[in-house]
């Protein structure tokens, strides 16, 4: 790394260098979640020294496991942790902060004894009553148990207590709809302050979702590029290999606007289209997020018939491994119409992406796992080259995974006498400039949570205005389920319909 070029950005709220020691309760910690992603970063974290060396974990949980617990989460971490080796002397000192408490999300008893118990860790651990309560239950549970955590006294008045804090991270998504949404939001804010909710959408906490600003608004030649005269069109692709593996029920019942589209990518084409903050406050950021969001045009019955295209994958090929359709996985009813796939494209009605049109896909069951974000620069009109030997246009690509860069398609000579052109790529990446893979989202969310950094989460007026776009898309899915699901083979990409919807505007869906 060329340390005299390198800069460090000050960011508000991140001047406190270590996190306050505290108690973070994890409620559904049997889930899929917990084990491949909150385990493994927390470990992580630990390895690393940024985890406050007064610290405790509660898992809180319905079924019986105290005796395998510590077990299971040794595997889990063992399998899902990017620091490999495991280290199994940190292990036997991390174990000892892990507390399984068994109890069911809707009983007052197990609040009540998880108050006993977090009073008994915070003698031993000297966690100073500070609490962070993680969220990975289903969705329908986030009120029940913020309700009861406070009728149980487990969150203070943030107005009153200046010495002890405790916050909550929601995970996604949050409601199923607008209206849903607005209720959820009304009932948590009986209980809690805004300051005090921490919406979680772990693209965010992605390092190259985060380098977007810096890339953006700290690259001259970019910034002045990036607006409707020199930009054609942006795709923006979240695709996946993996199927729904053992989160059939969950999934089901959102189907992947709900469980992808809505937040994942609208982030990213937020962040993509937004205007310079004021600075790196998390207000700021959110603004401009927000200004986004609310400019997309809440679209009509044609609007969404002629602009969107739903899929569900069939049977197929994955590497070679023939897997089942939709349809066949467990937990999933055998004429399910929930989508698998979606492909949109949108306009923002700014003075910057004035007439550019964005591509959004995502997808399960796809031939490959990649999320990139392609800006696809206009063709340059008045060449002094034969216009049969113009190749194509300038695009440049923002792969957030894997394989995370930056590359630029750009067109040069082929060394030799004859006046050949070809593109090539100019291709920066993260794992060989940096050396090292960057951590995971989920490590940087807990880390900052704990430090009380709310920037990189989700605020309430971004959520709604998502919502506000997808809710009468999602209403009129539901009263026009598709009658020939499935539509796409896994292991290709996507529907027929989904290259319709491009190619009416003759562009093409990149090849990736
Ligand atoms: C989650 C969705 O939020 O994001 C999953 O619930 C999806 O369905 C996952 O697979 C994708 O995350 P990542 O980090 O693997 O791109």
């Amino acid at each position: 790394m060329d340390l005299e070029n390198t800069f460090i950005l000050e960011e508000p709220g991140r001047g406190k260098k270590f996190a306050d020691p505290c108690i973070l309760v994890i409620f559904g910690a049997t889930g899929d979640l917990t084990h491949k992603k909150l385990f493994p970063a927390l470990y992580n974290l630990g390895v690393e020294g940024l985890l406050p060396s007064n610290f405790a974990i509660v898992s809180f949980a319905r079924r019986d496991k105290k005796k395998t617990f510590h077990e299971e989460i040794r595997k889990c971490i063992e399998s899902h942790t990017r620091l490999k080796p495991f280290n199994p002397l940190f292990w036997d000192h991390f174990r000892q902060q892990i507390v399984y408490h068994q109890a069911s999300l809707d009983d007052d008893l197990g609040y009540q004894s998880l108050k006993d118990l977090l009073s008994e860790l915070d003698f031993t651990f000297k966690t100073r009553q500070n609490r962070i309560f993680y969220l990975a239950t289903p969705p329908k549970y986030f009120p029940i148990v913020i309700e009861k955590l406070a009728k149980n006294g487990l969150i203070y008045d943030s107005k009153q207590e200046s010495e002890k804090w405790s916050r909550v991270i929601i995970e996604k998504p949050f409601g199923r709809d607008l209206m849903s949404a607005k209720k959820l939001q009304k009932h948590l804010s009986q209980f809690l302050e805004e300051d005090q909710i921490y919406r979680i959408d772990h693209y965010l906490g992605k390092e190259t979702v985060q380098n977007l600003l810096v890339f953006r608004f700290t690259n001259p030649i970019i910034e002045s590029l990036w607006n409707h005269r020199h930009i054609d069109h942006v795709q923006i692709t979240v695709a996946e290999k993996n199927g729904i593996n053992t989160r059939g029920h969950f999934f089901d019942e959102q189907g992947i606007i709900r469980d992808v589209m809505q937040n994942h990518l609208m982030q990213l084409l937020a962040l993509i289209a937004m205007e310079v903050p004021h600075d790196l406050s998390s207000k700021a950021i959110r603004k401009e997020k927000v200004r986004i969001m609310k400019s997309i045009c809440c679209p009509r019955k044609k609007l969404i018939r002629d602009n969107i295209v739903i899929g569900q994958y069939d049977e197929g090929y994955i590497d070679g491994h023939k897997v089942p359709s939709y349809r066949e996985e467990s937990d999933i009813p055998p004429y399910s119409t929930t989508e698998t796939y979606c492909a949109l494209k949108l306009k923002i009605p700014t003075k910057r992406w004035k007439n550019v049109s964005f591509y959004l896909r995502v997808g399960k069951r796809l031939p490959k796992r990649t999320t990139e974000i392609a800006i696809v620069f206009k063709k340059f009109e008045c060449t002094i080259f034969d216009r049969d030997t113009m190749t194509s246009s300038n695009v440049l690509t923002l792969r957030i995974q894997p394989d995370e860069g930056i590359a630029l398609k750009i067109n040069a000579k082929v060394p030799g006498q004859n006046n050949i052109i070809q593109s090539v790529m100019m291709d920066f990446k993260y794992g060989s400039y940096f050396g090292h893979t960057p951590p995971d989202a989920y490590e940087r969310l807990l880390l900052d949570c704990m430090l009380g950094d709310n920037s990189l989460f989700i605020g309430n007026e971004e959520v709604m205005h998502a919502w506000r776009v997808f809710t009468p898309i999602l209403r009129y899915l539901s009263q026009n389920p598709s009658k020939i699901f499935p539509n796409y083979h896994a292991g290709c990409w996507g529907p027929k319909e989904a290259d319709d919807l491009i190619e009416k505007d003759k562009r093409k869906w990149r090849m990736i």
